[in-house]
């Protein structure tokens, strides 16, 4: 039995063309630095006003927290884990289990933008990640086997794990987590299941949350 998990509406996006040309964002890219590609609250939070939807946007450290997490984890290296980044903007991304994301965060980010201005990563840097060209509503509809999960501050609280999966993992089970800052998921999300949980009455960190998710499926299933 596998465990998807989707993070859904991360904060990965390029530096849209309408603030590229503000001075503050200007000097910093470079056509030869792709890490300056890539939009970042920590580098255009005054200009990242002008944008809709800021607040979920800009966050690329925040899908790097949760990849780290996710690939480390046993069950990543039990084989049991699929693992997807969808983007705010609606790109999909399959992550193999075997790539190896760069620990630095510069190098992450220039990876990354790499892969959303050539839509691929030679072999040498990243191979693994990997466009999907559907939409989500396909990917999660052809996931008829599995139960679907979102987790959200929103949801029904579970203080029990035992309560989060089935205690013998008889079923796939298709979770999403969103890979942004603050805000709510948006309805095209949210449609995917109308399973809300919560694990905890206080708002966690996306990789808090994937670390937690991660462990209790490991427990139950016991993978070490
Ligand atoms: C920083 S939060 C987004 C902020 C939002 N106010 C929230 O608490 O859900 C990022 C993601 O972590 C997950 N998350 C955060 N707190 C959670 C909780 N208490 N229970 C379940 N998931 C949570 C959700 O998937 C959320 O989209």
């Amino acid at each position: 039995m596998t465990l998807t998990i989707i993070l859904a509406e991360c904060g990965l996006e390029l530096i849209p063309d309408s603030i590229r040309e503000y001075p503050s964002v200007k000097k910093n890219i470079s056509r030869d630095n792709y890490s300056s590609q890539l939009l970042d609250n920590a580098l255009h939070h005054s200009v990242m006003k002008e944008l809709k939807n800021n607040l979920k946007r800009g966050r690329p450290d925040i899908l790097h927290l949760c990849l780290l997490n996710a690939l480390g984890a046993p069950l990543n290296k039990s084989g049991n884990l699929n693992l997807f980044i969808h983007t705010i903007n609606n790109k999909l991304f399959k992550v193999s289990p075997e790539v190896r994301i760069p620990k630095n965060y510069n190098r992450f980010k220039g990876l990354m933008a790499k892969l959303l201005i050539e839509n691929k990563i030679e072999p040498d840097d990243i191979s693994l990640i990997s466009p999907i060209r559907k939409s989500l509503d396909e990917l999660i509809n052809q996931q008829t086997d599995s139960k679907k999960i979102i987790f959200t501050r929103k949801g029904k609280l579970v203080r029990i794990y035992t309560e989060l999966f089935t205690s013998n993992l008889s079923e796939n089970y298709v979770v999403v987590i969103g890979g942004f800052q603050k805000s709510t998921f948006s309805e095209n999300i949210l449609k995917i299941s109308k399973n809300l949980i919560s694990i905890s009455d206080k708002s966690l960190h996306s990789w808090i949350v994937v670390g937690k998710v991660i462990t209790y499926y490991e427990i139950l299933s016991n993978i070490i």
